[in-house]
């Protein structure tokens, strides 16, 4: 049953089915913002149907950049006004989406105008210094609130190359830098510690900027003009783990999701349902504007216990809830290392997770920097809150699959951050 922000979820005894997942919202962001600073008017199919990608665009049209749908509806277009934006009349509202302030911020540093960036209550809560200190080391002026906090203030202005190594493991405060770099003369380089997702490195390049990649290291020279596309937008694997993870409860279930992204550095959550017992195999592999498509079809079989830590957190940060969700009903139990990033997501990831589970009679042990769940656990419904978190919302709506009895997600409409007709999606397929 789907009311506006609660949702009841029932057991479920297997999950079958096709499902279409919407297009990834890492890449739509970045293809809207390039878009807006292209010549030219891109076309956009798939495109995310996001709240936070809404924002996104929101903002770019407050910067004098149109868009619309086309006429058959299949598709935006972007009309892009070239490097220079027009000074915003209002405060840049990025509701939700971190991606949507720090990234933008980027582009926003190297124009010659002042612009504020504000958010909803959860965005206001989230770390912006990660983005401030390159921003400033290259030359912008920007004020924040609460050490760091939105709102943002941002003084653009002319802006110098610079060789930054984040100290957290960020793709989006890579894709800021680099989209910085495009107004900087000379070259800047993103180095990194741990291989974030590589989103903004393709997209720029499909938008017709050359970007080295050696080693850890992304470089740009600033000045390359872009040009407007036309791209497909693959399916969200991200999104795409909710199901896989609820296909992986129950033996015998089978799923099939076409379109979806297969970029590497976005992948390995194919490994690990893999490492847990999912049967997972991928078909019909195609290569769009440098990113990677294919069909994934899943079987459910046996469900083992995983630890994550290092690296594979880092490149599994948006799926651990779902994972987290699904592992109390697994063999082994699952844990999560090496996760204090979590803490500082749309919610705290780590304890919205274990509050949710132990309302579910699960154990959990809740950690700093991670958790660990041990498997073999029988779950009840419960009345459970999503902290306005998509993804909380979406991993517990997946746990209450095998729970006895029904589950209240309270503030269920959180989903629509991300997947608007996630709830609908998940009814047909585990519909008897
Ligand atoms: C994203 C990067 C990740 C991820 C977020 C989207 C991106 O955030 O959690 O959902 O599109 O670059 P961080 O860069 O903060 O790790």
């Amino acid at each position: 049953m789907v009311s506006s922000s609660n949702v009841i979820v029932r057991p479920a005894r297997g999950v079958h089915g096709v499902v279409r997942i919407p297009g990834d919202k890492s890449i739509s962001h970045r293809y809207a913002m390039l878009a807006a600073i292209a010549e030219g008017t891109s076309r956009f199919h798939n495109f995310s149907a996001a709240r936070d990608c809404a924002s996104t665009l929101d903002c770019v049209t407050k910067l004098g950049c149109e868009w619309t749908h086309s006429k058959d509806d299949e598709a935006i277009e972007v009309r892009g006004v070239g490097p220079r934006l027009r000074t915003p009349a209002e405060v840049l509202d990025c509701g939700n989406s971190g991606s949507t302030m720090r990234m933008l911020s980027g582009i926003l540093a190297g124009q010659p105008f002042t612009s504020q960036l504000c958010g909803d209550e959860s965005l206001s809560r989230r770390p912006m210094a990660r983005i401030m200190t390159p921003l400033s080391e290259m030359g912008a002026r920007i004020e924040s609130t609460d050490g760091g906090r939105p709102p943002l203030k941002i003084h653009g202005g002319p802006l110098k190359a610079i060789h930054y190594k984040p100290e957290v493991a960020s793709a989006q405060v890579k894709s800021c830098v680099l989209f910085a770099g495009l107004f900087a003369p000379g070259e800047t380089v993103v180095e990194e510690s741990i291989r974030t997702r590589d989103h903004g490195e393709i997209a720029l390049r499909a938008f017709g900027a050359e970007v080295e990649r050696k080693g850890n290291a992304s470089r740009i020279f600033g000045g390359q003009q872009l040009h407007a596309i036309e791209a497909h937008v693959p399916g969200d694997l991200s999104s795409a783990a909710f199901f896989l993870c609820a296909a992986a409860l129950f033996p015998g279930s089978q799923i099939t999701l076409p379109g979806i992204l297969m970029n590497p550095t976005r992948a390995r959550l194919l490994d690990i349902l893999l490492q847990m017992g999912l049967k997972v195999s991928v078909a019909h592999l195609e290569e769009h504007h440098g990113e990677l498509i294919g069909t994934i079809e899943a079987r459910g079989a046996a469900w083992k216990g995983a630890v994550i830590s290092g690296a594979h957190t880092a490149a599994l940060i948006d799926e651990i809830p779902a994972l987290a969700a699904a592992a109390p009903y697994s063999e082994g139990g699952l844990e999560v290392r090496d996760a204090k990033e979590l803490r500082v997501k749309e919610s705290d990831r780590i304890a919205a997770v274990a509050a949710n589970l132990r309302k579910m009679g699960a154990e959990v042990e809740e950690r700093p920097d991670g958790m660990r769940i041990p498997g073999g656990q029988h779950l009840h419904g419960a009345d459970l809150d999503s902290f306005g978190d998509h993804r909380i919302a979406m991993a517990f709506a997946v746990a209450a699959l095998r729970a006895e009895g029904e589950t209240t997600i309270q503030g269920a409409d959180a989903a629509g951050v991300s997947y608007p007709l996630f709830f609908e999606e998940l009814h047909t397929v585990t519909a008897d």
